[in-house]
């Protein structure tokens, strides 16, 4: 267990250790436990927390919000269009000023190529840790969340379970990478079978995907890829299918859209579903283009996990800011 965590950023789970990252879920699992018997844990008593987001939200921005009121601080909502960060405000200067104003500075920033420079850009600046509520590269305490959930279904040694972590269709909007990004990376330091499903032009980032192939020949997990939507689904503990853009094709939205339009049939249903383990749970970190990107008896029925997933985003972010802002 490392519990010296104090001051520390985070801005990617694939930059804190195995160790660190047990600890924070150890912590978060007994946070969880304390609510639930209505025990108080005011461990962030007096402390602020900066919210600055540059992109729409709702679970984030709420569990962070009640998040950091019950561990006995305050969390302060800002909007960069609201203020003077429309009109200029460096990150520089966002990381000097509001790092003395405030305890932490979370931050949601998710531009192509922008988000994560910007991030850590005004962690350079700041004094107190910089969080990542996500970027355009990484979500990590979605994936923290996730992590925390599949453990409570599948118990704490994962080694040798499967995950398939799919691309699926959505008409929304081009959603970013950072989900399956994020979840390649912390799913092959566990020692799990991760599979990434996806049609060619829906590829991620080389980097990353590189950095999951170490992760699995150090955890001796395994990490492939695969073009077959239901070839991805067979036999697998965990599917966790969900829309992304086809960002390293193209950054033009309306090509994008199109190149997805080819892709309407990679809908999570039933068919699907039976495909994987009887066993097998369904996730996403939600929002979800429902009856598009999956069904309602899907994401509705006895297999879907996605409500406890979004719960463990207050148990697990609690968790970071207990130990990093104390
Ligand atoms: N999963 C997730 O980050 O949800 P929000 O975009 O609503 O915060």
């Amino acid at each position: 267990m490392q519990t010296y965590l104090r001051g520390r950023d985070f801005i990617t789970e694939q930059e804190w250790t195995m160790d660190e990252l047990e600890t924070v879920l150890d912590v978060a699992f007994e946070l969880k436990r304390q609510r639930s018997m209505g025990i108080p844990h005011p461990v962030l008593r007096d402390k602020v927390l900066a919210m600055l987001f540059f992109f729409t939200s709702t679970r984030t921005r709420v569990s962070f919000e009640a998040g950091m009121a019950q561990l006995g601080g305050h969390a302060q909502f800002i909007d960069s269009e609201t203020t003077q960060i429309s009109h200029g405000d460096t990150a520089k200067e966002i990381g000097e000023i509001v790092g003395r104003y405030c305890d932490g500075i979370a931050i949601r920033q998710c531009d192509w190529d922008f988000g994560n420079k910007y991030i850590r850009e005004v962690a350079e600046a700041s004094r107190v840790p910089v969080l990542n509520m996500q970027c355009d590269v990484y979500h990590p305490f979605q994936i923290l969340a996730d992590w925390m959930t599949i453990v409570e279904k599948f118990g704490r040694d994962l080694r040798g379970k499967t995950i398939n972590v799919s691309w699926a269709y959505a008409s929304s909007y081009q959603k970013p990478i950072s989900v399956p990004q994020s979840l390649i990376l912390l799913m092959t330091r566990l020692g799990m079978n991760v599979r990434l499903t996806h049609p060619p032009e829906y590829k991620l980032m080389p980097d990353i995907l590189g950095q999951a192939e170490e992760n699995a020949r150090r955890s001796r997990g395994s990490f492939e890829i695969l073009h077959d939507f239901d070839e991805g689904f067979k036999g697998a503990d965990i599917v966790y299918p969900k829309s992304w853009g086809a960002l390293l094709t193209t950054t033009d939205n309306a090509e994008s859209a199109a190149i997805g339009r080819k892709y309407t049939d990679w809908i999570t249903d039933s068919h699907r579903m039976s495909l994987a383990q009887e066993h097998a749970v369904y996730m996403h970190c939600l929002p979800a283009d429902r009856n598009i990107e999956v069904t309602d008896e899907v994401i509705e029925g006895p297999q879907s996990i996605v409500y406890d997933e979004a719960e463990n985003r207050l148990h697990m972010q609690k968790a970071v800011m207990a130990l990093t802002m104390n």
